[in-house]
This record gives structure tokens, sequence and C-alpha cells, in this order.
């Protein structure tokens, strides 16, 4: 069977984490941690970067960092992973959801604005399987209105957006370094993973200070065991952060690999009249982090049945997401009742991803390919 994804740790992984047990240090303590958030902040073009146990508790605070009340609203995709939703629950908030974009599935910003209410707080983007959001409108809608931006970008390691691209002078730009506060995933299907982990960045120098201070049981600088504020012990360790490192002096090359890898699922399975590709807007570098297809629904086959012809074939499939307004555990909260989002609705009963991983070598890509055109011929 090809699985979906397997790591690949064929840098100096070994040689940091064998450093990490030799010199005994495998807390949360140590160089590693450091050189990973100044290297990964420095990647993404912001300035400080605070690793945590992974990109679930990383939405956490960076939420958290924002001081919200009770009623306060955050407006997210309906298209996500529930952790989105989770963050803002967690901080006592109020989700707000918005259809996803028919060719991108991320937030669709034309929808965006009139979910906005007097309690609106801030606009969580989700750059999803590696395409980023059109981020522009979603940062000039934002500074309309006063919100903040929290990017969750973690699908989309190294992917560029192409920011002003309707303006005079427009600049390539790195996810996950476009908004206010940005958040990600280093879990091991990731394009950088450190086994479990996650990353805030930020500008904002006193942001970085009460996200570490968050992550780490909320300690005082000044008295150590004096706690003004309830915290978490969201800490990365240095084994986990060492991997990390040896990852990031890679990423050139992984997201040059992931793309190649995109496009040439694009060239072998363009042509088949019943499959959504996914797509790459003119402003968007997407690092294809799950390769999705969206079958079309007049073949009669939804994707749980296109997923057991695949595996037949011997081809692993993972779902798309189940939107946040269909997820029992919220609507039994009284969240979302009644609401629709139809591009999101059917992209999950349609969509399935095809192994996508770093290892997987030209040969599987081919039986893949091969396998999809069976199934639908
Ligand atoms: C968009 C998005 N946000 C957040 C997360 C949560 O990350 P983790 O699994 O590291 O908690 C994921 C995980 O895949 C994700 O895809």
């Amino acid at each position: 069977m090809i699985p979906v994804n397997e790591p690949l740790l064929t840098g100096r992984e070994m040689e940091f984490v064998e450093e990490c047990v030799r010199t005994g240090w495998i807390s949360s303590a140590g160089r590693f941690i450091e050189e990973f958030e100044a290297h990964w902040a420095a990647y993404c073009g912001m300035q400080h970067g605070i690793a945590v146990s992974n990109g679930t508790t990383a939405l956490q605070i960076a939420v958290e960092s924002l001081n919200l009340k009770p009623d306060d609203e955050v407006i997210l995709p309906s298209f996500t992973i529930i952790s989105c939703v989770l963050a803002v629950l967690y901080n006592e908030a109020v989700p707000v959801l918005v259809d996803v974009d028919p060719s991108t599935y991320c937030l669709d910003v034309a929808q965006l604005e009139a979910r906005i209410t007097p309690r609106t707080r801030a606009i969580m983007p989700v750059h999803i399987y590696g395409h980023p959001v059109d981020m522009d409108p979603v940062l000039a809608i934002a500074k309309r209105h006063g919100l903040v931006v929290i990017e969750d970008a973690a699908e989309a390691h190294g992917a560029e957006y192409l920011s002003g691209h309707d303006g005079p002078s427009p600049v390539w730009r790195r996810c996950g370094g476009l908004g206010d506060l940005s958040t990600f995933s280093f879990y091991a299907n990731k394009l950088i993973t450190t086994g479990e982990g996650g990353m805030v960045l930020t500008n904002d120098g006193t942001v970085a200070e009460r996200l570490k201070s968050l992550r780490n049981l909320s300690f005082r600088s000044e008295q150590r065991f004096l706690h003004t504020e309830l915290g978490h012990n969201f800490r990365l360790t240095n084994m986990q952060a060492a991997i990390g490192v040896a990852q990031v002096e890679r990423i050139d090359e992984i997201v040059a690999r992931k793309r190649w890898m995109g496009q040439r699922y694009t060239e072998r399975l363009s042509g088949l009249p019943w499959l959504q590709l996914p797509t790459e807007m003119p402003w968007a570098r997407s690092v294809y982090w799950m390769y999705g297809l969206v079958i079309h629904d007049d073949t009669g086959m939804d994707a749980v049945e296109f997923a057991q012809r695949l595996r037949a074939e011997g081809v692993d499939t993972r779902p798309f997401f189940l939107g946040m307004h269909e997820q029992p555990v919220l609507l039994n909260r009284g969240l979302f009742s009644g609401e629709q989002y139809p591009v999101s609705e059917r992209i999950s009963r349609q969509g399935l991803y095809l192994p996508s991983g770093l290892a997987l070598t030209e040969g599987q890509m081919d039986h893949v390919c091969e396998a999809v055109r069976q199934v639908l011929s």
C-alpha cells in the first residue's frame, strides 16, 4: 500500500538529537530551541518565534494573547481542522464561520466582511493544503475594522503569496509572515517536522514574551514561583527542536520537491474529466502539502467509495476535512445551528487527498496516477 505520508529525516537530524542525548539537554531548554525559533521566524520574515508542543496549542495561545472577552468573535473558515475552533472555544470566545472558495478551498474573502459584527475581534485565515489564502483583502478588511489577523500556516511551510498583487509593486512573501500572528504545526506529515511540535510567530516583542510565559506555566522572570496568570505546559523539547533545526536546513530542497511533486501530479492527472485538481492562483506559490482531488458529483461516486476503490489498487488516501458546522460536538454545544456552507459541504463529501509525502518515489506517483485513471475509467 502506498502510504499518504512518510517523513523524510535524511539531513543532520540524527547528529543533532545525538548531541542532545550526549550533553543531557533533552528537556525544554537548550541551544536547539532558540535556534529553531530564530531560524523559522527569520525564514518566514517575522521577528519572534515561540516554539510549542503542537499546532493546536500554538493556535490556543495565539488566541489567548488577544485577551478576548466572552462573546468576542473570531472569524474562520468552515473548512478546516477542529484545532482552529478549539483555540477560540478554549478562550471562551465565539467562532464565526465563512464558507470557502471553490477553487482554493481557503476562506472565501468575498464573504468575509458580511460576517463582521461589533463583537468581531480577529480573523483566522487558514492556508489549506499548502495553498495561500488571498491575504491582501483579508488584511485590508482587518485594518478597516481594527481586527487582528492570526494566520494558520500549519499546512503551508514555505508557501508564498504575491502581496499587493493588484497594485504597482507586488512582492512575494512567505505564508506565516503576513498576519499579526501566525501559527505552524510540525507534526510528522508536515513539510517541516519535529514529530510533534508547533510555533507561533509575531513581530511584537511584548506579545512574544507573553506567549513564552503562557507556554511555560506563566512563570515570571522576577519571581519564579509567583503566578499572576493561568499558564500551560505547552513546551517543546530540545530534542524535537534539534530535528526541526536539521529540517529547516533543507527547507529550500523540501519546498522545491513538493512543488515539483504537485506539478507532476497535475500534469499526469489533468484531462480526466471527472476530477477537480488543486489550483494555483497567479498570486500564489503552493507547496501542495497534500494533493487533493475533488470528484464530480455526476460520477455518482463520493470520496468514501473513491477511497475504497483506490485502496483496492494499493493506494492509501485521506478524506478531506468535515466542515465545522457539521461537527456533532460543536452542534451539541449550540454552535452553527442551521448554518450551511455549500462549498465546504460539497468538497468534504467529494474530496480526498493522494499520497503526498516527501518520501514518495516517482514510481509510486506513477502507480497512484494509474490507479486514479483505472478507478475512473
Ligand atoms: C490547518 C491546521 N491547523 C492546525 C493544526 C493542528 O496541528 P497539530 O496537529 O500539530 O496540533 C493542523 C494539523 O494538521 C492543521 O492542518
